[in-house]
C-alpha cells in the first residue's frame, strides 16, 4: 500500500455512514490507497485512544472529526507533532496543529435558518431550540447564526434552548422533560441542531394529548438534509420535517484533498463546502437528485466490485499459473537429473568394464598400504621391496593378467593354482597384486570373470547359464547374483 489513511469519526449514524461510503469510493480512484476507519460513538476518551492507535498504526495522513473542540486536541497534536498531515473535517478543534480544515460554514447554516423561520412563521410566534452536543463546534456555531438571525426581530421568541447532544433519543428525552415543566407555553415551531435531534422532539410532542400524528403541533425545523430513505430531504417531503439544511459530507472530496497533500501537489488550507436550504418548495427535486446520485454511486460500487473480483481472480489464475510453471521445471529438473544419473551410471559401470583388470596394467598413483595380515593368516609384515612399483608394477601386472585371462573359464582356476603359474607362493603372489592393485588376487579373479561375461553378453547371443559357464562360474544363480552386486544389474539387462 502506497498510502494509509487514518479516519477518524465522533460518531456513528447516517450521515457519518454515507461519508464513509464517499470516502471509500473517493478512494477506488486512487491506487494504493487504503483507509483504516475508527468510530468513537461520541466519547472524547474513545476518539483520543483511536486516534493514538491509528497513529501507532503507522497512518500516513489523519482525517478528523473531532468529537469537541477541546477535547480532542491533544490526541491531533500529537499525531501532527510526529510529522503525519492532519485534514480535520466538519468539526472545529482549538489547536492550529492541522494540515487542511474542510467542512460547511456552520455558523451561515444556522443564521440562514433563523432567517428561513422568522419569514415562515411571518415575524410572529415561539421556537424551541434544541442544540447540538455542548462543546462541538458546530453546535456552538448553528446557536449562533440562529441568534443572531433573530436579533432584531421581537415578534419571535425563543421560548427554550435545550442541551441536546446530536442524537434522537436525548432530544426525546430532554423535550419530554422541558413539556412537562412548561404545560402552558405554547411552541410555534422546533429548530434542532439536526435532523435527528428535530425528529427526537417531534416524538415528544406526539405524546401531547391535543398533539398526535393529526393534531395540529409545532413546525420542525433541522440540519442535515441527507437523501435517501429516512433522510431529511424525504422528511420534509413528507412534511414531518418543515424544512432543513443540507449539511454536505463530500467523503471523495476529502480523498482528493488527503492525496493531494500526501502527494505534495498544491491544495486549499481552508475549504468551505456548498450547501443549501430544504423545504417543501424543492424537496421533491432533491430527493429525486439525490436518490438518483445514490443509485449511481451504487452502481459504481458494484462495478468496483465486480473489477475487484477479476482482480481477485486474476490474482489467483496468475498464482496457479505460476505454480503450475513450476511445478512443470521441477518435473524437468528431476528428469534431465534421473537422466544424468542413469547415464553416468551406465557410463560408470562401463569404465569399470574398461577399466578394472585388463587395463590395470599400471600401478595405482597411491599404492594402498599393505594390510598387516593377509586374509590367508600370514602374519609376515610386507617388506617394502616386496611392492613393486612403476614399470616394474606394469610388467607384474601383465603377466599377472595373462595368467588370468588364459584360465578364465576354468571354474577349479584357484590363487595356488595362479601363483604357481607366476612361480611365486600364494602368499607372494597376494602380498604383490594387492600391493599394486588394492585388490586381493581373488577379488580380481571374480572381476575378471565377470567383466569377460559382460563383453560375451554384449557381443554375443549366449544365454545367461551359458556365459556363466564360459567365465568359469558353476552356478548361473550365483553368477547373477555377482554380476548385481558388481553392475547394479542383472546379466539379462546388459542387452536391455
Ligand atoms: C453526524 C452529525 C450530524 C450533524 C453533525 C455535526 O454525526 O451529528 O447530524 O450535523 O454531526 O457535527
Amino acid at each position: 500500500m502506497k498510502y494509509r489513511i487514518g479516519v477518524s469519526q465522533c460518531s456513528e449514524d447516517i450521515w457519518r455512514d454515507k461519508q464513509n461510503a464517499e470516502l471509500k469510493m473517493g478512494a477506488y480512484f486512487h491506487d494504493g490507497v487504503e483507509l483504516k476507519f475508527a468510530a468513537a460513538y461520541d466519547s472524547d476518551e474513545r476518539q483520543v485512544q483511536q486516534i493514538d492507535s491509528l497513529v501507532n498504526d503507522g497512518i500516513d495522513l489523519l482525517i478528523v472529526a473531532p468529537n469537541q473542540v477541546a477535547t480532542i486536541s491533544p490526541a491531533i497534536d500529537r499525531a501532527y507533532d510526529k510529522g503525519i498531515p492532519v485534514i480535520v473535517f466538519e468539526r472545529k478543534t482549538n489547536s492550529q496543529k492541522y494540515t487542511a480544515f474542510i467542512s460547511a460554514d456552520n455558523y451561515e447554516m444556522g443564521r440562514v435558518m433563523g432567517e428561513y423561520i422568522v419569514s415562515r412563521l411571518h415575524g410572529q410566534g415561539t421556537v424551541l431550540e434544541i442544540k447540538g452536543l455542548e462543546g462541538s463546534s458546530p453546535a456552538i456555531e448553528r446557536h449562533n447564526g440562529f441568534m443572531d438571525a433573530l436579533k432584531g426581530m421581537p415578534g419571535i421568541k425563543v421560548v427554550g434552548s435545550l442541551q441536546g447532544d446530536w442524537t434522537e433519543p436525548t432530544a426525546y428525552e430532554t423535550t419530554q422533560q422541558w413539556l412537562s415543566n412548561n404545560k402552558d407555553v405554547h411552541v410555534d415551531l422546533v429548530f434542532g441542531a439536526n435532523d435527528r435531534t428535530a425528529m427526537g422532539a417531534r416524538k415528544a410532542f406526539q405524546l401531547l394529548p391535543q398533539s398526535g400524528e393529526t393534531g395540529r403541533g409545532p413546525l420542525y425545523c433541522g440540519i442535515d438534509g441527507l437523501p435517501g430513505e429516512n433522510g431529511g430531504i424525504q422528511l420534509v417531503r413528507d412534511s414531518l420535517l418543515d424544512a432543513s439544511y443540507i449539511y454536505p459530507t463530500h467523503g471523495d472530496q476529502i480523498i482528493e484533498l488527503a492525496v493531494n497533500i500526501l502527494e505534495g501537489k498544491p491544495y486549499e488550507k481552508e475549504t468551505m463546502l456548498m450547501s443549501a436550504l430544504v423545504t417543501s418548495d424543492n424537496a421533491k427535486v432533491l430527493l429525486m437528485q439525490g436518490e438518483e446520485l445514490m443509485r449511481q454511486a451504487d452502481r459504481l460500487d458494484l462495478l468496483h466490485h465486480k473489477a475487484d473480483g477479476y482482480l481477485h481472480e486474476l490474482d489467483a489464475q496468475r498464482v496457479v499459473n505460476w505454480l503450475s510453471l513450476g511445478m512443470i521445471i521441477l518435473l524437468v529438473v528431476v528428469f534431465v537429473l534421473f537422466y544424468l544419473y542413469h547415464l553416468r551410471k551406465i557410463s560408470m559401470q562401463r569404465e569399470r568394464v574398461v577399466n578394472t583388470l585388463w587395463n590395470m596394467g599400471e600401478a595405482p598413483k597411491e599404492a594402498p598400504k599393505a594390510p598387516l595380515s593377509s586374509p590367508e593368516g600370514d602374519t609376515n609384515v610386507l617388506q617394502d621391496n616386496e611392492a613393486p612399483s612403476g614399470a616394474v608394477g606394469g610388467a607384474f601386472v601383465s603377466r599377472f593378467r595373462e595368467a588370468v585371462e588364459s584360465r578364465l573359464s576354468d571354474s577349479d582356476l584357484s590363487v595356488d593354482d595362479l601363483a604357481a603359474d607366476m612361480n611365486l607362493s600364494r602368499v607372494q603372489l597376494y602380498r604383490k597384486v594387492k600391493a599394486v592393485t588394492g585388490s586381493s588376487p581373488v577379488e580380481l579373479l571374480r572381476t575378471a570373470r565377470l567383466n569377460r561375461a559382460y563383453q560375451i553378453l554384449l557381443t554375443t547371443d549366449k544365454s545367461v547359464s551359458e556365459v556363466a559357464y564360459d567365465v568359469g562360474f558353476t552356478a548361473p544363480s550365483y553368477f547373477t547374483k555377482c554380476f548385481k552386486e558388481e553392475y547394479g544389474m542383472v546379466p539379462g539387462d546388459v542387452r536391455k
